[in-house]
């Protein structure tokens, strides 16, 4: 495994994290022992970096992921868990109470990075107050290190003209092969401040790293049944990109999860990707990502078959 620092932390994590947005009814997995086996997989590759959420299975991911690393011996040092709190609970009083619930959850006495999931939406909340919060919790040493998921760059930087004693460390948006919108704005203001960008869907959820026959698309039960990328006008698209992330890793005897991945690592070095798993040997697989680079001409190659995408988000029927 590959390591760097998280954002001007001084933290050493590892250059791929683990997502457990699978610890959910979203995903399936729901029982204690496949997400501790998911967790040890891990740990045993030298992954440090877990990312959950407030929002997660209701509750479900911070609870399995905080008692799989406790049962494993796994030290609160040793590790850095990422959680975020949903929008809607951004008021002052909600961001101090939703705190309590996840070290409750988590089993923590404090949060190692705490972000704000999304911007509130239905609610009425001045930035300024959910900032406020974050460094309250800071001060006070409940929270160590805090930043922004999903927010436009204007928000992110009213947040931080709101902020007196600390910085945003992390800033967390979705960034694959495919959907590469974090990297016209995002990614340079990340690199401007010195915070990490975590990669979410790194793997497109799957769909730049397999294929799937069309008729089977329609048979996914999980979140994917719903996500524009499944929808046969994108999927036929990244089925063209699969075989070239493909070929790239026949080339290098990797698999196209490792090629997607570490398409990302070449990117940037404060791109840290965070794949969820749903099985043991995923994590392993997805761990290999690291501590290798494929050439320019690949790496180009890729770039070229992902930017003859048109994908679309518009996929209602007629
Ligand atoms: N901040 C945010 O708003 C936000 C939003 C979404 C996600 N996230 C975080 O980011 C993490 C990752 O994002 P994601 O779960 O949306 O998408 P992802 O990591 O792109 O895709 C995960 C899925 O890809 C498949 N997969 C994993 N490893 C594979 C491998 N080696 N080969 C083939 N397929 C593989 C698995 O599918 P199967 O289920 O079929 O096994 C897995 O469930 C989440 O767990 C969550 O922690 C954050």
């Amino acid at each position: 495994m590959e390591y760097t620092t998280l954002g001007g932390t001084g933290l050493r994590v590892s250059r791929i994290g683990l997502g457990t947005w699978q610890f959910s009814e979203d995903w399936g997995v729901t029982s204690y022992e496949r997400a501790k086996a998911i967790v040890e997989a891990a740990v045993e590759s030298g992954i440090n970096l877990f990312d959950t959420a407030f929002r997660y299975g209701q509750g479900l991911s911070e609870r399995l992921l905080g008692r799989a690393l406790r049962e494993l011996g796994v030290g609160y040092d040793d590790i850095v868990v990422v959680t975020k709190i949903p929008g809607e609970l951004l008021s002052r009083d909600d961001v101090f109470r939703a705190v309590d619930v996840s070290l409750r959850r988590l089993g923590f006495g404090a949060i190692h990075v705490l972000l704000a999931h999304w911007p509130p939406l239905w609610r009425h909340i001045p930035v300024c107050e959910y900032a406020r919060a974050f460094e309250r919790l800071v001060v006070m040493g409940k929270v160590h290190y805090i930043g922004l998921s999903d927010h436009p760059l204007e928000l992110v930087e009213a947040f931080r003209s709101c902020l007196s004693r600390i910085d945003v460390d992390v800033l967390q948006y979705k960034l694959n092969l495919a959907e590469r919108e974090a990297e016209r704005d995002v990614l340079p203001y990340a690199e401007d401040l010195g915070a990490s960008l975590m990669a979410w869907s790194p793997l497109a959820k799957g769909a730049i790293v397999r294929s799937v026959e069309p008729e089977r698309l329609r048979e996914l039960r999980d979140y994917r049944r719903l996500d524009p990328l499944y929808h046969p006008v994108n999927y036929s698209q990244l089925m063209k990109l699969y075989e070239e992330v493909k070929r790239v890793a026949d080339k290098y005897g990797k698999t196209p999860a490792q090629v997607a991945l570490n398409w990302l690592l070449m990117l940037s070095d404060v791109v840290i990707p965070i794949p969820g798993a749903t099985r043991p040997e995923q994590v392993r697989e997805n761990a290999g990502a690291a501590g290798w680079r494929m050439s320019w001409s690949d790496w180009r190659a890729l770039d070229e078959a992902s930017r003859r995408l048109r994908l679309t988000y518009v996929v209602q029927e007629e």
